[in-house]
């Protein structure tokens, strides 16, 4: 299969990188020419675990490259993926599609023979429809089947979600689209990962309802997160005793500092958007949403009381800043609006992230970077966890207790055992559970 990948952000890269790595042969796309210029010459412009082996592998055997231009590869492809960024649009909260449908246009202006075009970005319902429309009405001579084709990858695990799928959606009841998207899949077909077929609108809305639910499931735990502290429940135990129900399931049942990250918060708003346009109101994931932005601020505020209500003149020192670990993204990450309600309180905030700092530093006000955490530990006020990095997981105790100035632990990720903590001497606030 010749495979045309429009995109090459996260998504596009990741999931190019590995249908070249299934044997087919694939162009992933970018209009950006520093992007693809870094591409050529071998660097992967995020950071990923695993991607630019593959990355690498494939370009050597031949069967990945990059290109600015798309005319030429489509011309040639049996299949298109759009993967094109579709941020929220400003002032509205809907998913802006301005980029997917320009691509759609270059795209159909390229095709020859027969060519199916997959939305592999997250599209609102309709999408499709719309894309369909624009082929028959202005590009009539054209043979393009339109179909929704979602992503369910996590960062940081993009590469094992990719190759080792739950499932994967596919909309489209056009025949011949169907028999080219089972080729495209056969390589993990064969690995038992269920296909799972349906109409196009059904298939474009499992996408927000997927990661809606999820945003809500990681709101629920949070709140009882909030309960629990209140009425000296461990939220750890709460969350294993239900989880260990298969209709709950443990999965997304940790409690922190509230969601974050490019997807989540960006997709449950769109979501509430189409609800409320077509006069069927969301309202689990308008509370879901509300609850969440008011979460990171609350955050910044426990923080505040766990340093005797004031920081005012404080350092404090705060460990991880992406939306999650393993990623060097910080769209949306919490850590934004907490570090901003401790510089608000008058605190020294001083920072280390194991990828995420020169995304921070165009972000943040005035932080002041380290290169380790014992580095920013030195006379802090108190320590925040905020990204559950492996290597904030076993930190020296002994060692933070003798540098800092007063001995402080807040772990928004629950990542230490309370006894571990408070037999070194540290004050610990944790979520969810009381110390
Ligand atoms: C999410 C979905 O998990 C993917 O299935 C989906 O493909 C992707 O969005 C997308 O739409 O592109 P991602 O945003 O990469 O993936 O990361 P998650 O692992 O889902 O984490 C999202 C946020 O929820 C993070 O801030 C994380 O810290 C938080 N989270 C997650 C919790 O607070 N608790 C949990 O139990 C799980």
């Amino acid at each position: 299969m010749r495979i045309v990948m429009i995109g090459s952000g996260y998504v596009g890269l990741v999931s190019g990188a590995c249908f070249a790595d299934f044997g087919h042969h694939v162009t992933c796309v970018d209009k950006s020419e520093a992007k693809i210029n870094a591409l050529e010459a071998g660097e992967v412009p995020i950071y990923e675990p695993g991607l630019e082996a593959i990355i690498q592998q494939n370009r050597s055997a031949g069967r990945l490259d990059f290109s600015k231009n798309l005319a030429p590869s489509v011309g040639e492809a049996d299949v298109v993926f759009i993967a094109v960024g579709t941020p929220s649009r400003r002032g509205d909260g809907h998913a802006d599609l301005s980029y997917v449908y320009a691509a759609a246009r270059e795209i159909a202006a390229a095709v020859r023979g027969f060519t199916v075009v997959v939305t592999k970005s997250t599209v609102p319902v309709g999408t499709g429809d719309e894309i369909e429309r624009i082929f028959r009405d202005e590009f009539p001579e054209k043979d393009i089947s339109v179909v929704s084709n979602p992503e369910f990858l996590r960062e940081g695990a993009a590469i094992t979600d990719f190759k080792r799928p739950d499932r994967i959606v596919i909309g489209t009841e056009d025949t011949r689209a169907v028999e080219v998207m089972r080729e495209v899949y056969r390589p993990l077909y064969l690995n038992e990962a269920p296909l799972y077929f349906c109409e196009r609108r059904t298939s474009e809305l499992i996408k927000y309802a997927a990661n809606a639910f999820l945003a809500m499931k990681i709101t629920f735990i949070n709140e009882i997160a909030d309960l629990s502290e209140k009425i000296g429940a461990d939220v750890q135990k709460v969350a294993k005793g239900i989880g260990m129900d298969k209709r709950i399931g443990d999965k997304f049942l940790h409690a922190g500092p509230g969601y974050g990250g490019s997807c989540f918060p960006k997709d449950t708003l769109a979501l509430v958007k189409t609800a409320q346009d077509f006069d069927s109101p969301v309202r689990l994931i308008e509370t879901t949403v509300a609850i969440n932005d008011n979460r990171k601020r609350a955050m910044g505020r426990k923080v505040i009381a766990a340093c005797d209500g004031d920081v005012r003149g404080k350092k404090i020192a705060v460990l991880g800043l992406t939306f999650k670990p393993n990623t060097d993204d910080m769209r949306d990450a919490p850590s934004l609006t907490i570090i901003q309600a401790l510089l608000d309180g008058g605190a020294t905030v001083h920072a280390y992230d194991p990828e995420g700092m020169d995304a921070a530093k165009d972000m943040l006000g005035p932080v002041i970077y380290g290169n380790d955490p014992y580095e920013i530990a030195a006379g802090a006020d108190a320590i925040v966890i905020v990204t559950e990095w492996d290597e904030f997981r076993a930190l020296d105790l002994k060692r933070l207790k003798t540098i800092m100035k007063k001995p402080v632990i807040v772990d928004l990720r629950n990542i230490y055992p309370v006894n571990e903590v408070t037999k070194y001497g540290f004050g610990y606030f944790a979520v969810g559970r009381k110390p």
